[in-house]
């Protein structure tokens, strides 16, 4: 949530910087702002997006040094003045800020009874006018000191990068529950909160750990640690492309993503699945096999999609593996006491490996005691730093807010330890295990089947754009692919779905139910599907409007059905991977229909760094 970027070298850093935010407008896009050190301070803030912000700034805007911010805000409506940078009193220092100030009111009134004036209703504008009071009492400091000084006093989540007029060399950058990278060039440095602002620039990051200040200059960068401590930090190398963060073509993110899926899907196997032998082989957890197989119990947390994903793995792991698995929303997590005993090992699962409360999750577990293991995409993210081990997705940086490829990524990893786990512990025979394989083999170009026909799933988007609820039901595993598709259509285009599981409909939802409800049914498990067709039969004498997505084998459920879309035929635990790219695609083309902003709907930011 927010996208901070900073510049010192020798380029314009109004360029840098305009550059960096738009690649990481995904982050938040209800203001943005830049601030340039040019032989004092020039500060540029707007409400809207980057697009608005680039036409205030004109060439004069000149300056070696600069930090922008992209804002997805919480306190504060997005307005002009609510935007970052915030400056001090003096007009010499600036800041932008992501995360959440909790003391910022107690803080707030202490500097108006030292008479700092504020302007804004933001908890940011607390963190400038403190830093400008502790330098205004001792002037002796360096801004890095006073910054470090000020920070003890500040509860809450933050990451911040700072300039002072009088300090024009540097850029001071700190961070606690919220992301910051340094990208290290050849006579010039970069901070971001994000990766893809820095790539186009250098391939080599450093990335801040907790409680950590460094003092970014031109040739040179120094961390500390809260202690005052200096660091040698490992430096990575970044291995995001340029192609991989731009549209190549796509009208939207979305869009290219779901598309990508064969590819991804394909990474996220390669090295792992070897169908020749039945094998599967999991590099980063390899040394956590033993631990594994003899847990009674998982616990996986996760947040949104990622949730969904989690919601599946229980199904999967209790099916194939027989381990007895507990889901749990990391936000309740973190504030439950949950039991953990001797043993039990905890998943957690995020694209970003930043959701705040994800990481809080984490932290909570592993305060506890236990194993705590990562399914991340982002590389070199928090989670994927603070976990004991885990498994990569691979599935490339995921710009689109609607996570679409992350999802399937999720599925095959979580699918993939599964079964390994299944076989470490002796509890498949080796015949399902070798079919359930060769069919994870052949999901990537049944994915690309299912693309090639999108045509098909836009006629139904289009008779279908103007429906104010849809319903989605799905039975087993397909249950968290019908939660799944609901997400998807309400985050991008603002209408009301609910996902469902198709027996619980009897429950309440049926009242819902008549000639204006679109009840899209996820019928794709074998196992339920007489089950399925039931429903299916409650919702037609109701009339309400099916559109099923089930097997082309399923001759049952496409005649039962007003619109049908047909996935082919796989292994029931895989199904989710086909079933869920049709119902990617409805909902994207039912948010171009209206007009909405796919890649960046109302209210939603990319990755949720505060909680
Ligand atoms: O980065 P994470 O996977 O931890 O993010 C979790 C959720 O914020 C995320 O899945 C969100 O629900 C997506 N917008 C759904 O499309």
């Amino acid at each position: 949530m927010c996208g901070i970027i900073g510049y010192i070298g020798n380029k314009q850093a109004r360029d840098v910087v305009l550059k960096g935010l738009k690649r990481m407008e995904y982050r938040g896009y209800d203001s943005a702002g830049i601030a340039l050190l040019n032989g004092g301070l020039h500060v540029t803030k707007c409400k809207g997006k980057v697009k608005a912000l680039e036409s205030l700034i004109d060439s004069k805007d000149e300056g070696f040094v600069g930090i922008g911010h992209t804002r997805w805000a919480t306190h504060g409506e997005p307005n002009d003045v609510n935007s970052h940078p915030h400056t001090s009193n003096s007009g010499k220092i600036a800041l932008v800020h992501n995360g959440i100030i909790e003391n910022f009111n107690s803080l707030k009134q202490k500097l108006e009874s030292e008479g700092y004036s504020f302007y804004s209703d933001t908890d940011t504008e607390v963190a400038v006018k403190l830093f400008e009071s502790v330098l205004d009492k001792n002037p002796e400091l360096s801004l890095e000191k006073a910054v470090q000084l000020a920070l003890g006093q500040i509860n809450g989540a933050y990451g911040f990068a700072i300039v002072h007029a009088d300090f024009p060399d540097r850029i001071i950058v700190s961070r606690k529950g919220s992301p910051l990278l340094i990208g290290v060039g050849d006579g010039e440095m970069l901070i971001a909160s994000d990766a893809s602002a820095v790539a186009e620039y250098t391939d080599k990051v450093v990335y801040l750990d907790e409680g950590e200040l460094a003092v970014i200059q031109k040739d040179s960068y120094q961390v500390l640690d809260s202690n005052d401590v200096e660091l040698t930090k490992e430096v990575h190398e970044l291995a995001v492309s340029l192609e991989e963060i731009e549209k190549g073509g796509f009208p939207h993110f979305m869009l290219k993503e779901i598309f990508e899926q064969p590819k991804t899907i394909s990474d996220s196997l390669r090295g792992r699945l070897n169908p020749d032998l039945g094998t599967i082989t999991l590099g980063g957890l390899s040394n956590v096999m033993d631990k594994l197989v003899n847990t009674k119990r998982i616990i996986i947390a996760a947040c949104g999609t990622s949730w969904h994903s989690a919601l599946f793995g229980e199904y999967l792991f209790e099916w194939l593996a027989k381990i007895s698995v507990e889901v749990e929303y990391a936000s309740e997590f973190r504030y439950r006491d949950p039991l953990i005993n001797e043993g039990d090992v905890v998943f957690v699962i995020s694209q970003s490996g930043e959701t705040a409360d994800t990481l809080a999750a984490l932290r909570k577990a592993k305060e506890k005691g236990a194993s705590v293991y990562g399914i991340v995409n982002v590389v070199g993210s928090s989670i994927a730093r603070e976990t004991d081990a885990g498994v990569y997705l691979h599935a490339g940086p995921e710009i689109g807010v609607a996570s679409t490829k992350a999802f399937t990524g999720q599925v095959t990893v979580l699918t993939l330890i599964a079964v390994s786990l299944a076989i470490h512990k002796g509890v498949i025979e080796k015949a399902e295990s070798d079919r359930i394989i060769n069919a994870l083999a052949r999901i990537p170009s049944q994915v690309q089947s299912i693309l090639d026909r999108s045509e098909q799933i836009k006629n139904i988007a289009d008779l279908f754009t103007y429906a104010p609820n849809f319903l989605y039901l799905g039975r087993s595993f397909s249950f968290p692919v019908a939660l799944e598709g609901a997400l998807k259509l309400k985050e991008i285009s603002y209408i009301h779905a609910e996902g469902y599981p198709a027996a619980e409909m009897k429950h309440g939802p049926i009242a819902l139910i008549d000639d204006m409800m679109p009840v899209v049914v996820i019928a794709a498990t074998k196992h339920t599907n007489d089950k399925m067709v039931s429903n299916i039969e409650e919702v037609k004498a109701r009339k309400g409007r099916i559109i099923s997505i089930t097997s082309e084998k399923n001759q049952e459920v496409k005649e039962l059905s007003e619109f049908n879309f047909t996935i082919p035929d796989t292994e029931d635990v895989l199904s989710p991977l086909l079933s869920v790219i049709p119902l990617q695609l409805l909902s994207y083309y039912v948010a171009v229909n209206r007009g909405a902003n796919v890649d960046q709907p109302r209210n939603l930011a990319k990755s949720v760094t505060v909680e």
